[in-house]
């Protein structure tokens, strides 16, 4: 029954599956409390059950699939995806399908053709080359205003290091290549010293940054860090502190996460891009929702183009974290 919830009957309670690809993921894991947050606020405004049944993925595809499975066998209104492999997408909208549940992807973009397959196949996530962007305008600002802060040895270059995020994933390729554009695109010549993945976690970027820092072709000579996440960006000042060295170079991250907010007030992160989890949590809940009410979608999501929601990012630096967060 698709019918608005009236005062006079107890309707039954809206019940929405969501599995994470990895709960452990910082950024995954203050999205899924924001969703949480969104759910309870729309219990109290619109006096309505909601359960919404968060589930931990674990980094393993197949386990994923079982757990869409579960949700789509009990008859959940919608499913919300964050997909372990984004390229396994056709199999849970096919099956979703088959259902008639709506499923919202998110964070983890399907290929176009997948999303082809169905129209009810949503996905709310941020524009990754937009990111990369206002990543690389961070260093380029910095380096045109104070050359002397980037450019260490005064060759008039950038010599930098890349953490990269999973490969595979849109975030990773795309902010590697967008942030590096912007740095050589505003007449900075770069010279890359090592690139490589840590997976967006801050214990393997601490390990890949520690054996850099050991290297003298590299250690020495680098001057800026950019890392695809802020995670790995603190993982890199970790490896810093272990090493001993106070004197830290430009290091820059992307999702404005607590710990990177405080990173930047304290002065060893030099700025960061927010990744709007909140914003991108309030696009899924109220899609899920909106889809499971059948009430209209674009009405519920402003934002919503085709089957597409996307959040903004915004620059973060100690110019103004203190004014955008009240922590
Ligand atoms: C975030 C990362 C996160 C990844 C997970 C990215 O958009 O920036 O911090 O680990 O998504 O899929
Ligand atoms: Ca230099």
């Amino acid at each position: 029954c698709a019918d608005k919830p009236s005062e006079s009957m107890t309707p039954d309670p809206i019940r929405i599956g969501v599995t994470l690809y990895r709960q452990s993921d910082t950024f995954i894991s203050l999205l899924a409390s924001d969703l949480l947050d969104c759910a309870k606020a729309r219990e109290t405004q619109d006096n309505v059950k909601i359960t919404l049944n968060i589930l931990d993925g674990t980094g393993n595809q197949g386990t994923q699939n079982e757990q869409v499975d579960r949700f789509l066998a009990q008859g959940y209104d919608a499913i919300c995806v964050n997909e372990v492999d984004r390229t396994a997408a056709s199999v849970i909208i096919d099956k979703a399908r088959a259902a008639d549940i709506p499923v919202i992807f998110f964070n983890r973009e399907p290929v176009e053709e997948d999303m082809q397959r169905w129209d009810r196949a949503y996905y709310v996530g941020a524009i990754a080359s937009e990111s990369g962007v206002l990543q690389g305008r961070i260093v380029s600002n910095l380096f045109n205003q104070n050359p002397e802060l980037v450019d260490r040895n005064g060759d008039g270059k950038i010599q930098y290091v890349m953490l990269e995020g999973e490969p595979g994933h849109q975030d990773a390729a795309i902010r590697t290549e967008y942030s590096i554009k912007t740095v050589t695109g505003a007449g900075i010549s770069v010279e890359k010293l090592a690139n490589d993945t840590a997976n967006w976690q801050r214990a393997q970027a601490s390990a890949k940054m520690g054996q850099w820092l050991k290297d003298e072709e590299i250690g020495p000579r680098i001057e800026v860090v950019f890392s695809n996440n802020d995670d790995m960006a603190l993982g890199a000042i970790d490896a810093y502190r272990a090493a001993g060295i106070e004197d830290l170079p430009v290091i820059v991250g992307i999702d404005a996460t607590p710990p990177a907010r405080e990173a930047i007030k304290e002065g060893t992160l030099t700025g960061t891009v927010l990744n709007d989890a909140k914003g991108q949590a309030e696009a899924i809940f109220e899609l899920a929702y909106a889809l499971s009410t059948g009430w209209d979608v674009k009405e519920a999501v402003p934002r919503l183009e085709g089957q597409y929601v996307w959040l903004p990012h915004r620059t973060i630096t100690i110019g103004n974290v203190m004014q955008e967060f009240d922590d």
